[in-house]
């Protein structure tokens, strides 16, 4: 079954050669509900990570757009995800956020899956339905999962392309981060909470450098004043040297590390001009992932709930991951200083096109246009400049066209044009 669209409807949502963009994409209800079917209900969508279910049995739920979704490790050592909704009347078959079990029993009338979702047992097969129940018809609805370094994504569109196609040439930046070191990651957590901003919000802005040394000023002098760490500034931020790079609607910011000398068995991974050169900074994952790692959940236009997970390396001492847990909580937690500085400006932004006259006044992501395009080293469209648009343009650009597809044959994917040099053999 292919995922079409009920909706014929086209949006001019970004003028590429302008930068103008339309201000009700966050409030409308109407762009909101056709996003959960054309963005949510076919793009390949985070939904967890593989320390969350290491054994056989265990679970996680979690979300794909709006959808309650059951993330498990089956007695095969296979992933799954299902919609947590049983096929007889609707019920919720787990009410908890994690655990291990053996199988699902709905609430209601006690129909039972098993770990891969199949309807298992239904009490009273012979004596209420006569021995007619079809139940290898009646499993639950599933999803495709792929995984790429430890991440695990899920889509509901039986033609969208694999993973490794969806995320094509941005990988050749993630690599540098998450297939450095061969132990892999857990992700710790999450903090969830609800903020009422567009979902979209939060995305658009993982690589705007633009916002830091203003809206976070008083948190980077902070900061630097107890730590010693580097002041935010307009200054450093126009020199320090870094490219953006945007691939299928994804976006990685990358520091380039000149001098570095990585050891020797990340440059057999990694290459020697990625192990030495590239550091992965703040990465976007179309359409609601930031990494590493957090999840803009829609709740309505105009409420998001967010999942920020601590993703720390594996092979990381108990003090190092108690650090950098601390780090994550007292930063980018529910109550982190960066986090309470920008949920004002998302929460503005978001409510910006929901009056009339607002409505009318385009936003402005027309910042280093011209700018961005292939280079020899970097593949995809890359920029030197650390402050640009050409993120939320990436981003805004690939909104539309999954807005405006028919189905998956109407959205295109960059060509990967990335040499891996070393491995990049699956962890
Ligand atoms: Fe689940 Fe009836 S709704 S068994
Ligand atoms: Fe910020």
């Amino acid at each position: 079954m292919t995922i079409t669209t009920t909706s014929t409807k086209k949006y001019k949502i970004l003028d590429p050669e302008t930068g103008a963009l339309d201000p009700r994409i966050y409030s409308d209800e109407t762009i909101y509900r056709e996003e959960m079917e054309k963005v949510f209900g076919r793009s390949w969508l985070l939904i967890g990570h593989e320390s969350l279910v290491p054994n056989p049995g265990d679970f996680f739920h979690t979300y794909m757009g709006e959808e309650p979704v059951i993330l498990t490790r089956d007695r095969q050592g296979g992933l799954n995800a299902m919609l947590n909704v049983c096929r007889h009347r609707g019920a919720r078959l787990t009410r908890t956020d994690d655990g291990n079990c053996a199988s699902f029993m709905c609430v209601y009338h006690g129909w039972t899956y098993g770990l891969d979702g199949a309807l298992e047992y239904v009490p009273g097969e012979e004596q209420a339905y006569d021995n007619k129940l079809d139940k290898t018809k009646l499993g639950l609805r599933r999803a495709r999962v792929e995984t790429y370094a430890g991440l695990i994504f899920a889509t509901w569109a039986p033609d969208a392309p694999s993973l490794e196609d969806f995320l094509g040439d941005a990988r050749w930046y993630l690599d540098t981060e998450y297939k450095r070191r061969p132990a892999g990651f857990i992700a710790y957590g999450p903090q969830k909470w609800i903020q009422p901003v567009n979902w979209k919000t939060s995305v658009d802005n993982c690589s705007d450098w633009y916002h830091v040394p203003t809206t976070h000023s008083s948190a980077s002098n902070a900061l630097a004043r107890v730590m010693g760490a580097t002041r935010y500034t307009h200054e450093w931020n126009w020199t320090v040297p870094a490219k953006h790079a945007f691939v299928n609607g994804h976006q990685i910011a990358v520091f380039e590390t000149t001098g570095h000398e990585a050891p020797a068995e990340e440059v057999e991974r990694l290459g020697e001009f990625r192990a030495n050169n590239v550091a992965a900074s703040a990465s976007s994952i179309f359409p609601n992932t930031v990494l590493g790692m957090r999840l803009a959940i829609p709740r309505g236009p105009l409420q998001t709930e967010f999942w920020h997970f601590a993703l720390v390396p594996a092979d990381a001492t108990e003090e190092e991951k108690r650090v950098l847990r601390m780090e994550h909580a007292s930063q980018n937690g529910a109550a982190g200083t960066f986090e309470a500085d920008d949920i004002d400006n998302w929460r503005q932004v978001s409510n910006s096109g929901a009056t009339f006259i607002g409505a009318q006044q385009e936003q402005l992501l027309n910042m280093g246009l011209g700018n961005a395009g292939p280079h020899d080293v970097y593949p995809g469209m890359v920029t030197d400049r650390f402050v640009s648009e050409h993120n939320q343009r990436a981003f805004y650009l690939r909104y539309q066209e999954f807005m405006n597809a028919g189905s998956w044959a109407d959205i295109s994917l960059e060509p990967q044009t990335a040499v891996y040099e070393g491995t990049t053999a699956e962890m």
